[in-house]
């Protein structure tokens, strides 16, 4: 099928690789010239394991290619809607792209359309998306149909989560525009196609669950999903800051909790609490979404209160230890909001080093990723070509994000390298028993300081 995604960010790319990938005639446009000049000359702007591959591929066959005249993807009979939907100073979705986009397709379409919202919106958007369609419309002619099939890819794993999904929700109004996404969808219904990830060897699970509602409620799956995780997240994080003060282990409680099924293991990690583009400012629309309609979601606003404590407790932790910030150097390992991605925004990263900073800190930073956009932020940012040389000289060294790849590093090189061997890990990405053993002065998150025998320990 020819299909064109509107929006070249992390989901439009993903969305439009994994569609040419299965086989479908994708363009995708921006309105960023440059991200698509970039795009046409084989450079993808943004770091996520295998879509670089995926795109070149899908480039070469000519199934995928790209355009900043938003106005040609309006040729294709389905559009898939992907552009950002950002957090206003009130907390609510910024949806003037979408409305943009809306007035667009509904002046430069010559023939009926499917619009599909694949970007995260507030429940009735897709009503608004439908009245500024036919509002905008220049022929009586020409129809549009609206669905909502919102996206549950995470960072550093969308490729997989595009082709394996647990479900695909769309919301629609009629059963026409159900089955032409069922179509669009066939092969990954069906698991049906050639994975680019894992080959012939996809790892065995159950075919992803269709599920077809209206598009408010499609709407508000998505939201109440983020919603959801954003509050286990502080769950945990509430659950460390006990365990800390009685001496438990928040791994072993949070193991022993996610065991049941009914509770389930996933999202219970306490650290430096949930950043990136989606939970954050997610959780914050869903709030006001709630308000504005009479319905307090307090237990939200206390999950985003947890959440935002997070860095000072972070930065008391390391004062607890270092007595004085001003002017002691310290290293940190890790930028991006989480391993295996170069996303820096609403990352914890950026709020430490702004607050650290504050405080006299002289900080030398080093992520496998994300160094280009951190500097991008703060340009004078000291950056160090490896995780040895961020530890350098450094009286602590502090662990913001879980990449694997720190978790192999030389640890006892590092300790010689540091002028006091002191390790903060705000992702519980290191065993406390292995770091002592190394001579290490090891603190992590709701894992009391008397213990060395831990899970990890205990793993490793
Ligand atoms: C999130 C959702 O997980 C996806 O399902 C959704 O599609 C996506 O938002 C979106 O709306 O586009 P993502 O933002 O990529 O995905 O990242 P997550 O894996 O959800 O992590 C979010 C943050 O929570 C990260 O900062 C991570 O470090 C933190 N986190 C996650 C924890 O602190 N503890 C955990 O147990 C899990």
């Amino acid at each position: 099928m020819r299909i064109s995604v509107i929006g070249a960010g992390y989901v439009g790319l993903v969305t439009g690789a994994c569609f040419a990938e299965i086989g479908h005639q994708v363009l995708c446009t921006d309105n960023d010239a440059s991200k698509i000049a970039a795009l046409e000359s084989g450079t993808v702007p943004i770091y996520e394991p295998g879509l670089d591959g995926i795109i070149e591929k899908a480039r070469r066959a000519g199934s995928l290619s790209f355009s900043a005249d938003v106005a040609r993807a309006v040729a294709s009979d389905v559009l898939f809607i992907c552009v950002g939907t950002p957090p206003l100073p009130s907390g609510d979705a910024d949806l003037s792209s979408i409305d943009r986009v809306a007035r667009l397709i509904a002046t430069e379409a010559k023939s009926d359309k499917l619009v599909v919202e694949k970007s995260t919106v507030p429940a009735q958007t897709g009503q608004q998306l439908k009245r500024a369609l036919d509002t905008y419309a220049r022929s009586a002619n020409v129809h549009f149909h609206v669905a909502s099939n919102p996206e549950f890819l995470r960072e550093g794993t969308a490729i997989i989560d595009f082709l394996h999904p647990d479900r695909i929700v769309v919301g629609v109004e009629d059963s026409v525009t159900e089955r032409r996404l069922h179509e669009i969808y066939k092969p990954i219904l069906g698991q049906k196609f050639s994975c680019p990830v894992h080959g012939a060897s996809c790892p065995p699970a159950r075919p992803p669950e269709w599920l077809v509602t209206t598009i408010n409620s499609a709407e508000l799956i998505k939201h109440a999903s983020n919603s959801f995780l954003a509050l286990k997240i502080s769950y945990a994080n509430m659950v460390s800051d006990l365990a800390e003060k009685l001496g438990a282990n928040v791994e072993e409680v949070m193991h022993g909790v996610g065991l049941d099924p009914r509770i389930g293991p996933h999202f219970l990690h306490p650290g430096l609490g949930f950043g990136g583009f989606c939970l954050p400012k997610d959780l914050q629309a869903f709030v006001r979404l709630a308000e504005k309609n009479g319905v307090d979601f307090a237990i939200l606003r206390e999950a985003e209160r947890v959440n935002q404590e997070r860095i000072g407790r972070f930065i008391e932790k390391i004062r607890g230890t270092l007595w004085v910030l001003k002017e002691k150097q310290i290293g940190m390992l890790g930028l991006a909001f989480k391993a295996n991605t170069d996303d820096i925004r609403f990352a914890p990263s950026m709020e430490l080093i702004q607050r650290l900073r504050e405080e006299g800190v002289r900080l030398r930073v080093f992520d496998p990723q994300a160094m280009e956009k951190a500097r991008a932020r703060f340009a004078d940012l000291d950056c160090a070509a490896d995780a040895y040389a961020a530890a350098e000289d450094a009286e602590a060294l502090l662990i913001v994000t879980e990449w694997e790849q720190f978790k192999q590093l030389d640890w006892k090189r590092i300790h010689s390298a540091m002028s006091r061997p002191l390790v903060i890990d705000g992702r519980n990405l290191l065993s406390p028993g292995a770091m002592k053993a190394l001579g290490f002065e090891y603190h992590s998150i709701g894992r009391s300081d008397a213990q060395s025998q831990s899970l990890a320990d205990t793993a490793s």
